[in-house]
């Protein structure tokens, strides 16, 4: 038993909605949630930009004696996890994997993807389904500003606009299953239902990404077996009272959050 923190990220709120189902799966665990405003969007970044800011945040994560982390984002996920899992010793999980197992089994025929640009041009769910044996048509879109207009929160009207863009390709596909190919995305899944129409299934990965990590916390004999509810913690990179303002908006609780500061040269975030 270890009740060493999980440690999860991601470039903003997105990634608490995977933070929201670790205290349900596993409510005795402590966890350390980063969030890196400073650099929120990742979906425009390249790979090069994407890694360099990854591995200084896994680093800090390291520091902090996280026993496990978390990608809970897609982009770094899609564009950085292999690279990681070879420079870090730590375990690390993103979130693509175990959707990916979940769409083989339901044996979905038609299925979407909606994620950031980087994770798309990636290429990454197309290759990662293939490799899995899933032989369906996969239709993965784009959704540029999506993430940052439900980091903001702030413009309902433009958030339609932009999800009636996005959604029409994938009604035109005639897509059974949309997979939320980031973790901004279920803080606006009735907006995405209703873009999409009735009849599609969305698929949310945070789900079957958190049992993965119990699985591989047992398999490790790491779970934390404390009888009160773990605590949780996050640290951010950029505007500390906007964070807080916006995850307490989608949590209904305030998080207790603290300043980390990035170094421009060095790519270190220090408190
Ligand atoms: N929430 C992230 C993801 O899952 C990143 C969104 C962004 O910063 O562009 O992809």
């Amino acid at each position: 038993m270890s009740c060493q923190p999980i440690g999860l990220f991601d470039s903003g709120v997105g990634g608490l909605s995977v933070l929201c189902e670790l205290k349900r799966q596993l409510p005795s665990e402590n966890l350390i949630y980063f969030a890196d405003t400073i650099h929120m969007p990742y979906g425009p970044r390249t790979p090069e930009n994407l890694k360099r800011i990854v591995f200084g945040i896994l680093r800090f994560l390291e520091e902090q004696k996280v026993k496990l982390v978390i990608m809970a984002c897609n982009t770094s996920s899609a564009v950085v996890l292999p690279s990681a899992k070879e420079a870090f010793a730590l375990p690390i999980i993103g979130m693509i994997e175990p959707v990916i197992e979940q769409v083989v089994r339901l044996q979905i025929e038609r299925l979407g993807v909606m994620a950031t640009e980087a994770t798309v041009r990636s290429g990454t769910y197309e290759r990662e389904l293939r490799r899995a044996g899933f032989s369906g048509y996969v239709h993965c879109q784009p959704c540029p500003e999506l993430a940052s207009l439900i980091e903001d929160g702030e413009d309902e009207h433009r958030l339609a606009t932009a999800l009636q863009c996005y959604s029409s390709p994938l009604r035109k596909a005639q897509v059974e299953q949309v997979v939320l190919g980031c973790t901004h995305y279920p803080f606006a899944k009735e907006e995405i239902q209703a873009a999409l129409g009735p009849d599609v299934l969305l698929l949310d990965p945070a789900i079957h990404v958190v049992a993965a990590a119990k699985r591989l916390l047992e398999q490790k004999q790491l779970l934390c077996q404390a009888d009160a509810p773990g605590s949780s913690v996050a640290y951010v990179s950029g505007d500390l009272a906007s964070f807080e303002r916006r995850a307490k908006q989608l949590l209904g609780y305030t998080i207790d959050a603290q300043p980390v500061r990035y170094q421009e040269n060095s790519g270190a975030y220090n408190l």
